[in-house]
Order: C-alpha cells, then structure tokens, then sequence
C-alpha cells in the first residue's frame, strides 16, 4: 500500500535527466572535458524508469548504456548542444536533474585544421559557456528543478548558493575530495538540500542506490508540495 502510493507519484511524470561531461573542441583531433563518467545521471534515469517515470536522458560523451530501452536518449557533445536539447525538453517535463558536469568554458577558437606546435608556449583564450541550469531556474514555470553542486571546500555553504542563484527547488551537493565520493567512481556520498533549507545525507553507497534515495526524496518533496 505505501510503496504503490510512493510509486504513484514517479509514475507517469516525465522526468528530464542530463548526464555526463561536455567536451569542448579545439581542433579536429583535440578537446577540453572533465574526469565526469556520466554514472549518477544513468543510474538516476535507469531508476526512475523503474519507478514508471517517463524519462528523458540527455547525455555527453560518455560509453555507458542504458538497459531500459523505454528511456528516451538524447546524445549530445557540446554545453551548447546540451543547452538546446535541455530546454527543447524542458517545458513538457514535470521534474529536471541536472547531473552532468558541463565544461565552464571553451576555447574561444576552434581550428579548422590541427594546431601546428610552435617554439615556446601556448597561451589559449577561453570563453564561458552558458549555465544551462540557471537558464531553466530562470524559465521555471512548475517544473521541480534540480541540480548538482561539486565542491572540494565548503560544500554546504557553496551548494546552498547555488540552489538560491540556480532557483532551484533542491541541490545535490557532491564533495568530491571525499573518499568514496566524486563523479568518476562506482560509489558517492552526497547531502540533499531542498530550498526549505531541509538537508539529507545519504551516506557511501553505490550510484544506483543513491539515485533510488534522491528520487525518493524528491517525491516526498513533491508529495508536501501538492498537499
Ligand atoms: N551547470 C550547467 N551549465 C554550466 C555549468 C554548470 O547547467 N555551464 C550545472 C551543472 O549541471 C550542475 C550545476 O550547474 O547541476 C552546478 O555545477 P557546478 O560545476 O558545481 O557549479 P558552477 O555553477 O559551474 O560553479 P563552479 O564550477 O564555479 O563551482
Ligand atoms: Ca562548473
């Protein structure tokens, strides 16, 4: 009885999910990523189809795949490619996860042809790349947003400022310095903050069992909201 009404309330939404690095082109055998494997996201997507969630899962770069094939996947390289597949996705959606670590920046230029190696040393001009989650926190309209933070310092502090100029309603905070934590490995250990300021640690433990416990806690927040 209480796990079919806990069941209810995933079933049925559509649930937009990005995953994975971004990789940023500097020529046309060279980029810009980061050590991002894309396994909370998969493992997010791969759960809340469980839970009878109609999911979208838009990807970078990564070789995981995923075994339910009812999941809708949307395979992109860029931030800038990820920035539009987000948000054609985004206003039918009832709840946004952003745990993809998308690149900060880009080389301003991309070469035609491979770069040549000169004497000396190579200065390269970067450029920001847009934030794909405050766009959708500033295009909110009923959509329950989340998003991820990874921090090495200060990761309460820092993960509760990105949940206020996100606007988002909660955030994932990943310290990923901490042993067993981080967004290479098998395993995390992540504190969930929801813009009530309430917060929950999950504790070590595999990505497919920590996406379970964020889902949940995701639901229960949905749940308080609807009453
Ligand atoms: N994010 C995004 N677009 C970007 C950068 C980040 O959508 N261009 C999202 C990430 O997917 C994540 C959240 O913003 O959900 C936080 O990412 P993080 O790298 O921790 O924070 P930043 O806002 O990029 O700030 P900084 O890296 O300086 O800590
Ligand atoms: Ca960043």
């Amino acid at each position: 009885e209480l796990h079919q009404s806990r069941n209810l309330l995933l079933s049925g939404r559509k649930v937009l999910i990005s995953a994975g690095p971004t990789r940023e082109k500097v020529d046309p055998v060279r980029f810009f990523t980061n050590r991002s494997s894309g396994r909370m996201g998969f493992a997010l997507a791969e759960e809340a189809g469980k839970m009878g969630a109609d999911v979208t899962l838009v990807a970078g770069p990564t070789e995981l795949e995923l075994s339910n094939s009812a999941i809708n996947r949307v395979d992109v390289t860029t931030a800038e490619e990820m920035y539009h597949a987000m948000h054609e996705h985004f206003l039918q959606s009832d709840i946004v996860i952003k745990a993809a670590a998308v690149a900060d920046y880009r080389p301003k230029h991309v070469y035609d042809e491979k770069m040549k190696k000169q004497d000396g040393n190579l200065t390269m001009e970067m450029e920001r790349t847009k934030d794909i989650l405050k766009s959708l926190g500033e295009e909110k309209t009923g959509q329950y947003l989340v998003g991820f933070a990874a921090e090495t310092s200060n990761p309460l502090e820092n993960g509760w400022k990105k949940l206020k100029t996100k606007n988002l309603d909660a955030v994932v905070i990943n310290n990923v310095s901490a042993e067993g934590a981080g967004f290479h490995g098998e395993t995390n250990i992540v504190t969930f903050v929801n813009k009530h300021h309430e917060q929950q640690e999950i504790p070590l433990a595999n990505k497919q069992v920590i996406a379970e416990e964020i889902l949940k806690l995701i639901e229960r927040n949905l749940k308080d909201e609807e009453e």
